[in-house]
């Protein structure tokens, strides 16, 4: 106890923690946080570093907000958990109707979970029953290459394989890869038709519009749409994984309100409590839905859930977080950032050493020109992230592919300091 009062946060936690996603041997110390303020995150001495993917995409009003603060702790006070099978609660509901009245209006039900993979979990065990449900063999599932869709072993299976999943391949399910339609659109049509002309395919899993982890790789909602309907005409449920595009970060509050084709479940997570707490929600058609019922326990049944399914502090993050959302103030910031995206990207179209500059809603992305590989395995990595963090900002890039997801209380000021600083970088390569 001594000993760990004298060592420093970033030092206690190498000697006992296992970081996410990180090579423990080579990784440099992790940074010890002991504050989030709005755009900012504090380190142990005193570090102020901007936050502009938003922690994983999913800080949506900034750090230690004062109004989801101050409802999670008065939810704390009044009703901290309870079981979710035969109880329900009010922040549950609440959430649910403000959540069914924002999603594609086909959409009847929420289900809640723990996190983004969980959330796509439930939407794949909910397509599969549902077949099975009404006495159909359909166990196929249709993804897109370059897609992610979590962690957990059904959400791996439908995310492009990759060195990131290559020591589960054996216990992977089966997946049909599609091209991802935001690198060539018509080959990713060609082959979808080719596969759902096949009498056993149960769904199709998508990123509608931005394909995130792969390279915040984008399409448009014409051929989404396209795809969607070749779905549909051949009665492959639609899964779409909103976990990363949900609650305005495409500009509107859901990606798959810019299609007119809906979709027949939809998983949701990250910004879904403000960033605030982990919760994951899958919502589903009344056509799903109903599959589900029947006179007895033991058929039809969705028999899944988890311990923390629907917590109420939870529950009470996302609606304040929904507030907030709701609120002149922040509708006004999401326009406002998007704008500032779109005049930045402007000026970068020219620029030799960037490509691909895009822009979708509050998302900006480029990437560095790089001799080898654009993606996650560039090494370029490495250097941009550490640039960015001398300078105060945390931009943890995919590969050579920077992107700025920021929470919506990033100032124009604050803006023109990210835009400035990547200048700055663009002028040393
Ligand atoms: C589109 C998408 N789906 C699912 C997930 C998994 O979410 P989580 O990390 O909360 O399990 C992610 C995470 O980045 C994601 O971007």
């Amino acid at each position: 106890m001594e000993e760990s009062i004298n060592k420093s946060l970033s030092a206690r936690s190498q000697a006992v923690v296992w970081h996410p996603f990180t090579q423990m041997q080579l990784s440099p110390a992790p940074i010890g946080v002991v504050k989030g303020d709005g755009m900012y995150l504090i380190d142990e001495y005193g570090n102020r570093y901007m936050d502009v993917i938003s922690s994983w995409w999913t800080c949506l009003h900034g750090h230690s907000h004062p109004y989801i603060t101050e409802k999670i702790t008065e939810q704390a006070a009044s009703l901290e958990h309870v079981i979710f099978a035969g109880f329900t609660h009010e922040p549950a509901v609440r959430l649910a109707e403000r959540l069914i009245n924002y999603l594609p209006d086909n959409q009847s039900r929420i289900f809640y979970s723990d996190n983004g993979s969980t959330a796509v979990e439930v939407g794949l065990k909910m397509a599969f029953q549902y077949w099975q449900n009404i006495g159909k063999k359909k166990t196929k599932v249709i993804a897109f290459k370059d897609s992610y869709h979590g962690d957990t072993f059904g959400a791996m299976s439908v995310g492009s394989r990759s060195a990131f999943t290559e020591p589960f391949f054996p216990f992977l399910f089966d997946v049909e890869f599609i091209e991802s339609p935001a690198k060539d659109e018509e080959l990713c049509r060609k082959q979808l038709i080719e596969l759902v002309s096949r009498e056993d395919v149960a769904a199709m899993i998508y990123e509608p519009l931005v394909q995130g982890a792969g390279g915040m790789l984008m399409y448009s909602e014409k051929v989404l749409d396209k795809l969607l309907e070749i779905c549909k005409e051949h009665n492959v449920l639609c899964i779409a994984d909103e976990v990363m595009t949900g609650f305005c970060r495409t500009g509107q509050m859901f990606a798959s309100n810019y299609c007119e084709v809906k979709p027949d479940i939809i998983c949701l997570s990250k910004g879904l409590s403000g960033g605030v707490m982990a919760m994951g929600a899958t919502s589903c058609s009344a056509e799903i839905y109903d599959a589900f019922l029947s006179d007895h326990f033991m058929s039809k049944t969705f028999f899944h859930g988890h311990s923390f399914t629907a917590n109420p502090i939870s529950c009470a993050a996302a609606n304040a977080s929904l507030d907030l959302l709701e609120s002149h103030e922040v509708q006004d910031r999401i326009r406002e950032i998007h704008n500032n995206h779109n005049t930045y990207a402007l000026g970068l179209v020219n620029n030799p050493k960037v490509e691909n500059v895009r822009v979708k809603g509050t998302l900006l992305a480029l990437d560095v020109k790089s001799d080898v590989i654009t993606g996650y395995g560039n090494a370029v990595r490495d250097e941009i992230n550490t640039f960015f963090l001398e300078k105060g900002i945390l931009l943890r890039p995919l590969g050579n592919t920077i992107y700025l997801l920021p929470p919506y209380c990033i100032s124009d000021n604050q803006l023109q300091q990210v835009y400035q600083t990547i200048n700055e970088y663009l002028l040393l390569k």
